[in-house]
């Protein structure tokens, strides 16, 4: 008979599991005979030991089997989904998932919430009156034939192992590992059931991966995984070292998205968005240039799009263009001059959080209007007393707060080029 201590004890001591006893655990813990106390030490037994490619692809597949998997085969065409290991700032499937639907490619996607210093699609997406993430399956599928585009929340039905598992692993420290991740992100992403996965994988001090040797390695384990189910599945090694574009919180990244989306946004955020839709439309077989992935920024393509997308979930599309109600809007200015060379993402996502725009524990309450905007980003050259960011909050900032955004902050004299895609692997 399996019993768990030995399965728990196995992978402490460095050795690897069949796939029948990974099954058995994923199962057990699923049905409840598989306690949280040893799940968690089996969790952490992985943190220090690793999984094997086998194991992982064991782990993936026994975590989809603890769910549905959605069946998309009566959307005419290629399907895409894309997902994000998470950052700070990170608007893009806001403008992805219309700007590619614009195309003709469909976009069936499940998206997320924020937790701590990192934002979620779904919070954005509720910022916006009416908008409503859940979706019965009938009803997410009939959307993207009818509009070519769905962004909903997750259904309760899927992977279940992933929601007890994502929510143990979050308040015992086992998040950072790369078996636990790509299990977790791939047996979501195939039981979502695209046929083709954009991934974006974030690195830097905003990311869970610190290192791009890290970042590597949880994008080949992704893609072999996605691959070994018949997946068309590519991987973007994307900077998380800053926070993306100008906006963090989620009012504010839904007016910046808006702005992307009628050709003024800032030209590296544009740029970058539409490389992804370059690449997500080439999974699909469709063949664009950059030039005429921009095209539909410009001319209003992807925001009708995106406006078709808003008023089908319900969305009120004049609360759409409403700008942030915060009641105080504070100019941060350079103390010195010189170049920007450092806006830590991660500070400024706790920042953020602290003013209400992220959740410290997944059942607080979210204030959709506050957060920043950066009016200058790493590379920039200011000026003293030159506006670096606009802080949107409900109170006057204290000294305290003021002087902790400015301690983040760092200008010198080294002009430093950043670049949003890293590497891609596919
Ligand atoms: N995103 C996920 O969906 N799962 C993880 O484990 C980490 C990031």
């Amino acid at each position: 008979m399996m019993r768990t201590v030995d399965l728990i004890q196995k992978k402490r001591d460095g050795e690897e599991l069949s796939t029948q006893e990974i099954q058995w655990l994923i199962e057990g813990y699923v049905d409840g005979t598989v306690p949280d106390y040893q799940m968690s030490a089996f969790a952490m037994a992985v943190y220090f030991k690793g999984m094997s490619m086998r194991e992982t692809r064991d782990l993936t597949m026994a975590m989809v089997a603890t769910g549905e998997v959605i069946d998309l085969s009566a959307i005419a065409g290629i399907k895409t989904d894309k997902h994000s290991t998470g950052g700070v700032g990170d608007k893009v499937t806001l403008i992805l998932a219309p700007l590619v639907a614009s195309f003709g490619v469909p976009v069936a996607k499940m998206s997320g919430r924020g937790l701590g210093h990192t934002g979620g699609t779904l919070d954005k997406l509720e910022s916006i009156k009416g908008y409503q993430i859940e979706r019965s399956q009938e009803d997410f599928i009939k959307q993207v034939q009818e509009i070519g585009v769905s962004l909903i929340g997750q259904s309760d039905n899927l992977v279940k192992a992933d929601k007890m598992l994502y929510a143990l692993r979050d308040v015992t420290a086992t998040v950072d590992i790369i078996p636990l991740i790509a299990s977790s992100v791939m047996s979501k992403k195939i039981a979502a059931g695209a046929d083709s996965i954009l991934l974006d994988v974030t690195v830097g001090d905003g990311a869970f991966m610190k290192t791009i040797e890290d970042a590597e390695k949880l994008s080949e384990t992704m893609v072999a995984l996605g691959k070994e189910v018949g997946r068309k599945t590519i991987a973007v090694i994307t900077d998380m070292s800053q926070p993306l574009g100008q906006a963090i919180g989620n009012r504010l990244e839904v007016l910046e998205a808006i702005q992307i989306m009628k050709g003024q946004g800032r030209e590296d955020v544009t740029h970058f968005i539409c490389e992804l839709a370059q690449l997500m439309l080439e999974l699909a077989g469709v063949e664009k240039t950059l030039e005429e992935i921009h095209e539909h920024l410009v001319n209003g393509k992807a925001l009708e799009k995106f406006e078709a997308l808003v008023a089908a979930q319900g969305g009120d599309l004049q609360d759409l263009y409403r700008p942030s109600t915060a009641k105080v809007v504070t100019e941060i200015k350079a103390e010195e001059s010189g170049y920007i060379e450092a806006l830590p993402a991660l500070e400024f996502g706790l920042f953020a959080m602290r003013l209400g725009a992220g959740r410290a524990v997944k059942t607080d309450a979210l204030d959709y209007e506050t957060g920043i905007v950066f009016e200058k980003k790493v590379g920039e050259a200011v000026e003293s007393g030159e506006t670096i960011a606009k802080v949107y909050s409900q109170e006057i900032l204290d000294k305290k707060l003021l002087t902790e955004f400015q301690k983040n902050v760092k200008i010198g004299r080294v002009q430093l080029l950043p670049k949003e895609i890293i590497k891609v692997i596919s």
